[in-house]
C-alpha cells in the first residue's frame, strides 16, 4: 500500500518525507485555505520535497474553466496530479486531462456507481471519502471493499484506490487488508501508526540491559 499524506503544511511534509515513508501527498481547497499561502506557490514546493504523485485541486465548477485550471496546476511540476470533484464537468474534464497525459484524481467519491464513473473517465486516482460517511452512520469501508472489488472485475480499469478521508491507524489497516492501493494519511495519523506501548516498555528493558553490560557497538 502506497502513503500519501493529505496536508498542504510544508514543515510537515518534509519532516513526513525524512522518514522515507511518503509515497505522494493530497491537497485540497480547505488544507490549501489552512495553510495562508498561494496554492502555486505551496504545491511547486511539495513537488520539491516529494517525487511521487503531489494533488492540487481544482477551484471552477464548470468544465471550461476547469480544464483551464487543471492545465496550469499541470504545468507546475511533473508529478502534479489533477483533482476534479465528482460531478459531470468534473468527470469531463478528468477524460479531457487523462487523454492530454496528466494524472487525474476523482475526489468526493461516497458511492460504488461513482467510482466507476471515474474509472470510466480515466481517472489514475479515486478518493472516497470514508470518514465522512462514517460520520452520518454510514459504512465507509464497506465502500473501500465494493470499490475494490469491483475494480478488479475489469481490466480496463486502471484506476487505483485512495482512501481519504481516514481518521484513524485502524482505517488504514482494515483499507490495506481490503488491498486498496493508496491511503492518504493526516500527518497524526501516520506518527500514530508508529505507535504501540510494548515498543515503548520493551524498548525501555532493552537499554537498560545494554546499559549494565557496558558494551558499546562503535568501540568493538
Ligand atoms: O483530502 C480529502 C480528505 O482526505 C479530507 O478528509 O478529514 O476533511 O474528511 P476530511
Amino acid at each position: 500500500m502506497k502513503f500519501f499524506v493529505d496536508t498542504a503544511d510544508v514543515s510537515e511534509i518534509r519532516d513526513l518525507a525524512a522518514t522515507g515513508l511518503v509515497d505522494g501527498v493530497t491537497t485540497n481547497p480547505s488544507l490549501i485555505a489552512k495553510s495562508g499561502r498561494r496554492i502555486l506557490d505551496v504545491i511547486a514546493e511539495i513537488c520539491d520535497i516529494v517525487d511521487g504523485p503531489i494533488s492540487a485541486e481544482v477551484a471552477a465548477t464548470d468544465f471550461d474553466t476547469m480544464l483551464r485550471e487543471g492545465q496550469k496546476l499541470a504545468k507546475i511540476a511533473d508529478n502534479v496530479t489533477v483533482k476534479v470533484p465528482l460531478t459531470p464537468d468534473g468527470l469531463k474534464t478528468c477524460r479531457a486531462l487523462s487523454d492530454a497525459g496528466t494524472k487525474v484524481n476523482v475526489t468526493l467519491c461516497f458511492s460504488a456507481g461513482q467510482a466507476i464513473l471515474a474509472a470510466k473517465a480515466g481517472a489514475s486516482f479515486i478518493s472516497p471519502f470514508i470518514g465522512r460517511l462514517d460520520d452520518i452512520s454510514s459504512n465507509g469501508m464497506g465502500l473501500i471493499a465494493d470499490i475494490v472489488q469491483i475494480y478488479r472485475n475489469y481490466d480496463n480499469f486502471k484506476t487505483e484506490v485512495l482512501v481519504a478521508s481516514i481518521r484513524s491507524p485502524s482505517d488504514v489497516t482494515e483499507a490495506a487488508k481490503l488491498g486498496a492501493h493508496v491511503s492518504t494519511l493526516p500527518p497524526s495519523v501516520l506518527r500514530q501508526l508508529f505507535q504501540h506501548p510494548l515498543t515503548d516498555k520493551g524498548l525501555q528493558a532493552f537499554l537498560k540491559d545494554w546499559e549494565a553490560t557496558g558494551q558499546s557497538i562503535l568501540d568493538q
